[in-house]
């Protein structure tokens, strides 16, 4: 329609920015008797058609090596889902849902499976209607990826038939270098091309990471400030009191810089300090984040000996309840090497963030569990109230990733009195007293984006491959015989005093959780 002159076309009223159920689809799940299938995936999509979401028609097929059959597989995941749904679960609406769900037993090499998947792909589509769109979910370890996504090629099973889709999600960790990502990019290229490739960061989908952009480009007062005239720092806090979970066999190969840094901490920085994209297109908002990852700067060997620290965390107690070193942890080696803890000082080399240092932290077993980051701006200019001592604290915007989501900035204000005391106060905005329902999981929002044909919060090839780039650098770096050293800190502290000189150094320290 055409828009006569004068008229402005709101993107709220006028429905661009709110959602549509998408088409009709069959979701393929690889590992489905995986943990991730029971705890997140599974959840997510039950939630989903709780809340309407999805399409009726949508079918969903499990694939793994065990045998059992459709009502095993469907009972199984009532389970999982009564235990780790958002939601409590409805008989009624259970009952209809487990019937999209069907069960298949394949080895993931075995080129049979993937004949019968087709076949049973075929039928299922037609019983219900879904139009032969497919949505391949790799929710499997990666040495399985390959396989996987060459048989479904093979088979077929990646093109779709006229005017439907066919898409993949590969789950992480999404190679463990430069060379190994660049690899699995490739072999993933020759099955899906880049626009039907949804690699998954689940800390994009989290409410908070996605807000951040609204809070930076829907608000007039932030981005003025949001350069290195007006901000000395920023933080980036991901704590965590779990520990292994049992996991040794893929954590003794990853530690926290490929586990959490490589992926999660630099998308979320991505978010924080990328330009403003100039519209909302998926592209347009990843171009602008690979810039930021791209602009990173690399790391020498020598910058890696005084920017970051690493260290594993050795016997200690969280909340009055020991617990044992990462090395007595089952299946970890007892001289094992793996970081459970990062600290990292680093630099953006763009026009807005020169001379501004970012401080990114992340770790196992500690004190509590929190994501976070911190914008620190300047101080007050050393004139009037402070004057005499430069006493005034910073004005600190933190956006809470989780838990107890929310954005606070602090400020300075009057104490009451006659005196001219102050000191510094908190405007606190909380999104679950503020919109007074719970947020959509990560992986729903995700598994929702996907069907939908929305790779916006989804990590693109370049993106990756940058991040891999920069990660690079630091692991062969703790490679060579004179590596920095690895700390140690008790469990349930806030890692080594390295992480915290990191920061004296320059005349700052970490923002308490
Ligand atoms: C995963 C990491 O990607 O993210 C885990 O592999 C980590 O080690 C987890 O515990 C943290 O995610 P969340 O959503 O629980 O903060």
């Amino acid at each position: 329609m055409e828009q006569s002159a004068g008229e402005v076309r709101n993107p709220l009223r006028d429905g661009i920015l709110t959602r549509s159920v998408p088409e009709a689809c069959t979701v393929v799940i690889f590992g489905a008797t995986g943990d991730l299938t029971h705890r997140k995936l599974i959840p997510a999509l039950y939630n989903l058609a709780a809340d309407g979401e999805l399409p009726p028609e949508l079918a969903v097929i499990g694939i793994a090596r065990r045998p059992k059959t459709d009502d095993e597989f469907r009972n199984e995941l009532q389970e999982a889902v009564q235990k780790f749904s958002r939601q409590t679960v409805r008989d009624e609406l259970w009952n209809s849902f487990a019937k999209a769900i069907s069960y298949q037993k394949s080895e993931f090499h075995d080129a049979d499976g993937y004949q019968r998947l087709g076949e049973r792909l075929q039928q299922i589509e037609e019983e219900r209607e879904t139009g032969g769109n497919r949505l391949f979910y790799l929710a499997v370890a990666p040495d399985q990826f390959p396989p996987i996504l060459q048989h479904l090629a093979a088979a077929n099973l990646n093109k779709p038939r006229e005017g439907a889709w066919a898409r993949v999600i590969v789950e992480k960790p999404f190679g463990t270098d430069l060379a190994s990502a660049r690899e699995l990019n490739r072999i993933v290229s020759e099955a899906f091309p880049e626009e039907s490739t949804y690699r998954i960061d689940h800390f994009l989908g989290k409410e908070t990471a996605q807000n951040i952009l609204v809070l930076r480009f829907a608000n007039a007062i932030f981005e003025p400030l949001w350069n290195t005239r007006y901000i000395d720092h920023v933080q980036i806090t991901a704590a965590e009191t779990l520990g292994l979970e049992g996991r040794a066999g893929y954590y003794e190969g990853a530690g926290a810089l490929r586990d959490m840094v490589q992926n999660h901490l630099l998308q979320l920085l991505c978010l924080v300090s990328m330009e403003p994209p100039t519209d909302l297109r998926a592209d347009s908002i990843r171009d602008e984040k690979v810039k930021i990852v791209r602009s990173l700067r690399r790391l020498t060997a020598e910058a890696v000996a005084t920017d970051v620290v690493r260290a594993q965390y050795s016997d200690g107690a969280i909340a009055g309840k020991p617990v044992v070193a990462y090395r007595a942890e089952e299946n970890v080696k007892r001289d094992s090497k793996t970081e459970t803890f990062v600290a990292l000082r680093l630099q953006i080399d763009d026009w807005r963030w020169a001379d501004v240092p970012i401080y990114m932290r992340v770790g196992k077993r500690l004190p509590k569990s929190g994501t976070e980051i911190s914008v620190h701006f300047q101080k007050a200019p050393s004139v009037l109230f402070n004057k005499e001592s430069d006493a005034l604290d910073q004005n600190v915007l933190v956006i809470r990733i989780q838990p107890d989501e929310g954005i606070s900035l602090r400020m300075q204000a009057k104490v009451p009195g006659t005196s001219f005391r102050i000191e510094s106060v908190k405007m606190d905005f909380h999104y679950g007293t503020s919109f007074g329902k719970a947020s959509p999981e990560a992986y729903e929002r995700l598994l929702l984006d996907a069907m939908s044909g929305d790779a916006t919060l989804f990590a693109r090839r370049d993106e990756v491959e940058q991040a891999w780039d920069f990660i690079d650098r630091i692991e062969s770096a703790w490679r060579e015989p004179e590596a920095p050293q690895l700390y140690e800190y008790p469990a349930g502290t806030w890692g080594p005093e390295a992480a915290d000189e990191l920061l004296a150094r320059d005349g700052r320290a970490w923002r308490r959780l």
